[in-house]
């Protein structure tokens, strides 16, 4: 069922783009490891068996460590900035997630750039397979992270409907802006 919680409706469509679309060992991607939660729910999709992680500071690795102790997938956790994928990922990727923002209970300056973000998106659009699903959390309740996500919906605006068909979720009836979702799908 649909909640207000925006994580649970993206891990929702997601279960539901999996299942409908019937690929599987699909490689996945975490963007943003942080609690690891993302990376929790991308494990237990049985579709997939190779996940790359990626996070900045090594508290996100360890709280991501700690979420998949036993695992029969190929799981590689990565202390790097996610612009530099690319020296991780050699092939396409089927799914990634970037959860933007900052580590919930950690240090709040340690945060998503508008710059290497787009960086990263880019090349996840780039490596994404025919079918394929990237999904970007934006918080635009704060200064910082409204930046961020206005330059997300300009850069996804220049993208051809041909190739890529993108959704933009929003709760409307708030008075504080709230998480945004924007789930991008490359056409087959
Ligand atoms: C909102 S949290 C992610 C939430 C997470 N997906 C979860 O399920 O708990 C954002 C994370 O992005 C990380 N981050 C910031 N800049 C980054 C970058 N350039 N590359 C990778 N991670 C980055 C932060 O360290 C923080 O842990």
């Amino acid at each position: 069922m649909l909640s207000r919680n925006m994580t649970n409706n993206l891990h929702l469509l997601i279960e539901q783009h999996l299942k409908m679309w019937g690929k599987q060992n699909l490689t996945a991607m975490d963007g943003t490891l942080g609690n690891g939660y993302d990376l929790e729910f991308l494990h237990s999709q049985e579709q997939v068996s190779t996940l790359y992680g990626f996070d900045i500071q090594q508290q996100a690795l360890d709280n991501s460590r700690e979420k998949i102790v036993s695992s029969t997938k190929e799981v590689h956790l990565i202390l790097d900035s996610h612009h530099h994928l690319e020296q991780y990922i050699e092939g396409e990727i089927d799914l990634a997630v970037f959860n933007l923002g900052y580590l919930p209970g950690a240090d709040k300056g340690v945060v998503t750039h508008t710059e290497t973000t787009l960086e990263a998106l880019q090349k996840v659009m780039d490596k994404l397979s025919d079918g394929g699903l990237l999904a970007v959390m934006t918080y635009p309740g704060h200064e910082e992270g409204r930046n961020e996500h206005e330059h997300i919906e300009t850069f996804l605006q220049s993208y051809h409907v041909r190739e890529f068909s993108i959704l933009h979720l929003n709760v409307m009836n708030v008075k504080k802006p709230c998480p945004n979702c924007f789930l991008i799908l490359r056409k087959k």
